[in-house]
């Protein structure tokens, strides 16, 4: 059996939970398993992988892909050589300048009706032609039109959510709400949770937030000091092996590819 490639989506309610750092280290961990991987700046609103990779300049960003004034291997760009690795990492960035994010916020809903079939278009373009095992979109939270494209398009939604009670509320009713609409995978997430460094504190958090969500719990991530340090300047799991947030993401992603098998 042909196994194809399979679209991820990182979403959540509130701002700031953690999708960019979520998204970021999942796409090098997929990497490091040997999966050829093309991570996705969706959140236009709040851009942040152009500075995470350090690219400043781009000459397409995947707002003209959107925008239907280029292809979509004009607007992705080949990561491998920082890498060292076998599989492949590409990267789609939404442009950062002020003035493009204004330009995306102020999109109708016929161009968001486009934008949805360009990006149901990337399965084949990606997944089925150039080999690509994880497109992984990273997206601006709540129910803005293009994460609820980016959910439409994915195979699994990872839900990122912190125990913050309006966090909690919201992700609950989106849960509701919105995944179950469109009938997707859901997957929840817990970033930056306390007491999660024991056994038991980890297995009463655990109980908690099965019985909170009634949802699969891809995994939960403690507060790591080490995380909020490293201001983002660098690539947590591959600048730190050893690390206890590299090896919760190597079991989140054994969880994916069994999951995907
Ligand atoms: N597990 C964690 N422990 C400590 N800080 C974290 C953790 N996860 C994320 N952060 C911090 O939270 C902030 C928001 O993370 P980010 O990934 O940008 O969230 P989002 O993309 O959801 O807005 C960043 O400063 C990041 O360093
Ligand atoms: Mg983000």
């Amino acid at each position: 059996m042909i196994i194809l490639g399979e679209i991820i989506a990182v979403h959540s309610y509130k701002g700031g939970t953690g999708k960019t750092i979520l998204s970021v280290n999942l796409a090098a961990t997929l990497v490091k398993h040997g999966k050829n991987v093309c991570l996705m700046d969706l959140d236009f609103r709040a851009p942040s992988l152009s500075t995470i990779f350090k690219i400043e300049k781009a000459e397409y960003w995947l707002n003209d892909y959107l925008n239907g004034t280029c292809e979509i291997d004009k607007a992705i760009i080949d990561l491998r050589d920082r890498f060292n690795n076998e599989s492949k990492l590409f990267v789609g960035l939404a442009n950062p300048a002020t003035e493009a994010i204004r330009e995306m916020s102020a999109k109708d809903r016929k161009w968001e009706m486009r934008a949805l079939g360009r990006l149901l278009a990337l399965r084949h373009s990606l997944l089925n032609d150039k080999d690509f095992d994880y497109l992984i979109f990273d997206t601006s939270p709540g129910l803005q039109y293009s994460s609820i494209n980016a959910i439409v398009t994915a195979d699994l939604v990872i839900v990122v959510t912190t125990l913050d009670r309006s966090d909690v509320e919201g992700t609950r009713r989106m849960l509701r709400e919105l995944y179950d609409l469109f009938e997707k995978k859901t997957e929840i997430t817990v970033n930056k949770v306390l007491c999660a460094s024991t056994k038991s504190g980890k297995d009463e958090v655990q109980t908690k937030i099965k019985e909170i969500y009634q949802a699969p719990v891809l995994g939960m991530i403690p507060c790591f000091c080490e995380v909020s340090m490293a201001e983002g300047a660098f690539i947590f799991t591959q600048e730190k092996p050893d690390h206890p947030l590299t090896k919760i993401l190597d079991e989140i992603v054994k969880k994916i590819e069994n999951n995907k098998a």
